[in-house]
């Protein structure tokens, strides 16, 4: 995308670490989010259909919470959704800067599909909040089923059929959109592991093609899984001391089902992460991908322990110790992909720094070309006899005027070109008639010399 190129500058190495650490804790807060968001909605769409269907109230009631639960609400989905993921698409924006691969594309219309999914899923979790309302309404009428059915206007019971109708619809839509999202999202971060390919993706769709993608993508679902079954257990039963208002039936229904997603989701990603393992090339691979790949599997082999825990004891204070794990799998499968992703881009980034240090400091317009002409020749010859550095010799010693120019080899040579009057206690500096790329040239000698570089 050509104009996010324009966007961007080139970063120093200072802003590139800065960007590095951007980018990690962008994603840190994205995809445990994501996760939660297409598996709570993933469910959500699931148990409320099922549940309408077979007339099943605990499914219905179960639909509602983990979408509330999960989802929270839309400032949330903005915050820890869109904003995180316009930060990861700016970042690579940034790091990949001048890179033919396409990659910023793909996370920037991952970005608008996820917006657009964010929308959905928020208004289905609205229709269950008018659903409730309505019913209390209802209730509070005192009117019976057959009342209900007669008496109430029209316009009520097709307002219900449209709630019903949005409600099923964008569920589903939210949940598509979702993983529209999700692989645009592992292409993106896939392919800028490949750096030797880089020029080869070029078309989308060999990216959909492509075995790594495929796997990474089918790894954020299995994770998803982790996350949202952990997130379920951790939100119904230990955040702010769990639910209290769940019957005995509820409660063990939730339990079930939350750590068998759980389970399940723990169990697999580490299958994938293998997999994914052996599909990177050899120019991402380094001691830091190893290392990571490893405390993941370990980090998801405990996750997997505190689950059974759950699931077979009902040992419920293992919640918050699985939550915790579930997070810093995530996290140590970020940081692998990052490494893969530096050992990968490693000379690009290089490259990028030189030409940013460049950039940085002709922008600022402190430096000027000053190639085969010899500063300090120039000095002796001319300023020489009536400058020294330390003491007043016809003009003042550089070491009070010089450091006034601030660096600002531009505004020095300006002054050498031209001279106009400064310091009463001085007679004016003729002229010493010197070409522009002279002036700047001794203008850089002194600057550097008085800022101790040479
Ligand atoms: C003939 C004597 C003479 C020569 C040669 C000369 N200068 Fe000066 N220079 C002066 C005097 C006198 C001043 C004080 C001017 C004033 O304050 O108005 C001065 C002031 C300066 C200042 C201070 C400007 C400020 O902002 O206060 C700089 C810098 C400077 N000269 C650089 C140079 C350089 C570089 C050269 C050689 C290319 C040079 N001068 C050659 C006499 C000279």
């Amino acid at each position: 995308m050509d104009f996010l190129d324009k966007l961007v500058i080139p970063a120093t190495t200072q802003h590139l670490s800065l960007l590095k650490i951007i980018l990690i804790m962008s994603l840190l807060i994205f995809i445990p989010f994501y996760g939660m968001l297409v598996g709570g909605t993933a469910f959500s769409v699931i148990f409320n259909a099922y549940g309408r269907k077979i007339k099943n109230k605990l499914f219905i009631r179960f639909a509602k919470d983990i979408i509330d639960k999960l989802a929270i609400n839309r400032f949330v989905g903005v915050g820890l959704g869109i904003i995180p993921l316009l930060s990861i698409t700016f970042c690579y924006a940034q790091l990949l800067f001048e890179v033919k691969v396409i990659a910023v594309s793909l996370l920037f219309v991952a970005t608008l599909f996820l917006a657009l999914a964010v929308n959905f899923i928020y208004s289905y979790q609205s229709t269950f909040q008018i659903e409730s309302l309505i019913e209390t309404f209802k209730g509070i009428s005192g009117l019976n089923k057959h009342e209900l059915e007669t008496k109430l206007p029209e316009e009520v019971s097709d307002y219900e059929f449209d709630l019903m109708n949005t409600n099923s619809n964008s569920g589903l839509y939210g949940f598509v959109l979702l993983l529209i999202t999700g692989i645009f999202f592992t292409g993106g971060i896939t392919i800028v592991q490949f750096s030797e390919k880089y020029q080869d993706f070029q078309n989308i769709a060999q990216i959909f093609l492509s075995g790594a993608t495929f796997i990474n993508f089918i790894m954020l679902l299995v994770l998803s899984a982790a996350v949202t079954g952990t997130a379920i257990l951790f939100f119904f039963f230990s955040w702010q001391g769990g639910m209290h208002d769940m019957e005995k039936e509820y409660y063990n229904f939730v339990k079930k089902i939350g750590s068998n997603i759980a389970f399940t989701g723990a169990a697999l990603t580490p299958v994938f992460l293998f997999i994914s393992f052996f599909m990177m090339p050899n120019s991402a691979l380094s001691g830091s991908v190893f290392m990571y790949t490893g405390l993941a599997f370990v980090s998801l082999l405990l996750l997997c322990n505190f689950l059974y825990a759950v699931i077979k004891n009902s040992d419920m204070k293992y919640i918050g110790a699985a939550f915790y794990f579930v997070i810093l799998s995530c996290g140590f499968i970020i940081m692998k992909n990052q490494s893969a992703f530096g050992t990968a881009s490693y000379k690009h980034l290089e490259a990028i720094n030189l030409m940013a240090e460049e950039l940085h400091k002709e922008k600022k317009g402190k430096t000027v070309n000053t190639e085969g002409v010899n500063g300090e020749e120039i000095f002796t010859k001319i300023c020489s006899a009536c400058h020294k550095f330390d003491v007043k010799l016809v003009g003042p010693p550089y070491q009070q005027t010089i450091p006034t120019y601030n660096g600002d080899v531009k505004k020095l040579q300006q002054f050498i070109l031209n001279p106009v009057k400064k310091n009463p206690e001085y007679p004016p500096m003729p002229n010493p008639g010197l070409k522009p790329k002279e002036a700047a040239a001794v203008a850089q000698y002194l600057i550097d010399k008085i800022a101790g570089k040479k």
